[in-house]
């Protein structure tokens, strides 16, 4: 695949790039999107129906297992090309921040370490009732030790604030780089939605790559139609292998 060189030379230049990710780029490692339909127990839901507080307070265990069925599914799964061109690419430019919407833990196991994620963690808990302090959780029986409430995981459900931080830094790094990529990632939930457009207002170039067109495609600067195990690796090897010359 060839990128206009305009690009590639931007892209050389650029001491901040931010990339945005969503469930996309988890689907060549076999998970499916957000918005795929779900399969087998859980078929006639969804996620907006099961991934909210009302519905872990009317079925914990219900939800718990729906999630205890995914945190599996992440786990069995390995990183994919996409994943892994991220954590290069992280390690090449001068300043990279990789912002995620997914809950997977795959780009930290490619080896992406400047991250925030939006919404959460798969692998993580939270003790639902009280909210405690103390990680005293008997993760297997899904209960606090502490207060002996449900545990529920540590992401963000619907209906629910994203993690003040997170956004905030998000937010602060959109707006100050110069090259913003958005990456299967459907841009239809906000705020993670807009955070391209904070990036674009601020003079950044913004770049697509999704397997489908998306609200953001007629507006970005440059739009790659494909899938991004395929299109970041090859990005990669352009920007920074091409130019030293040397292997990978
Ligand atoms: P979606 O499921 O909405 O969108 C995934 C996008 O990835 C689609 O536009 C696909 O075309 C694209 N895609 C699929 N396979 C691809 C591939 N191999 N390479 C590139 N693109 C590919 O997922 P998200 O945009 O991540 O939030 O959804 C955003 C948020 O909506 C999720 O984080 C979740 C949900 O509500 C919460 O749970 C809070």
């Amino acid at each position: 695949m060839n990128f206009p060189e305009s690009l590639i030379e931007r892209l050389r230049q650029a001491r901040r790039i931010v990339a945005l990710t969503g469930a996309g780029i988890s689907a060549e490692s076999g998970l499916a999107t957000f918005r795929d339909a779900q399969t087998g127990l859980w078929s006639k839901y969804r996620p907006e129906e099961i991934a909210t507080a009302e519905a872990f307070q009317r079925d914990p265990k219900f939800v718990q297992d729906w999630y205890a069925r995914r945190r599996q599914n992440a786990l069995k799964s390995m990183p994919n090309a996409g994943h892994l061109a991220l954590a290069k690419m992280e390690q090449r430019a001068p300043e990279f921040l990789l912002v995620t919407q997914n809950v997977d833990g795959l780009h930290q196991r490619a080896g992406s370490k400047q991250m925030v994620e939006l919404h959460g963690n798969i692998h993580r808990f939270r003790c639902f009732e009280n909210d405690c302090a103390s990680e005293n959780f008997d993760v297997e029986n899904g209960r606090c030790r502490s207060c002996g409430g449900h545990l529920r995981p540590g992401v963000v459900w619907f209906g629910e604030m994203l993690p003040v931080d997170a956004i905030q830094t998000a937010v602060e790094a959109a707006e100050s780089s110069e090259v913003f990529f958005s990456i299967g990632t459907s841009s239809l939930v906000y705020p993670a939605a807009d955070l391209w457009r904070r990036a674009k207002n601020n003079g950044a170039v913004v770049v697509e790559i999704n397997k489908d067109p998306t609200p953001l495609t007629p507006l970005a600067d440059y739009s790659f139609l494909g899938k991004a195990g395929e299109i970041l690796p090859e990005f990669a090897r352009q920007i920074w292998i091409r130019q030293s010359g040397g292997a990978d």
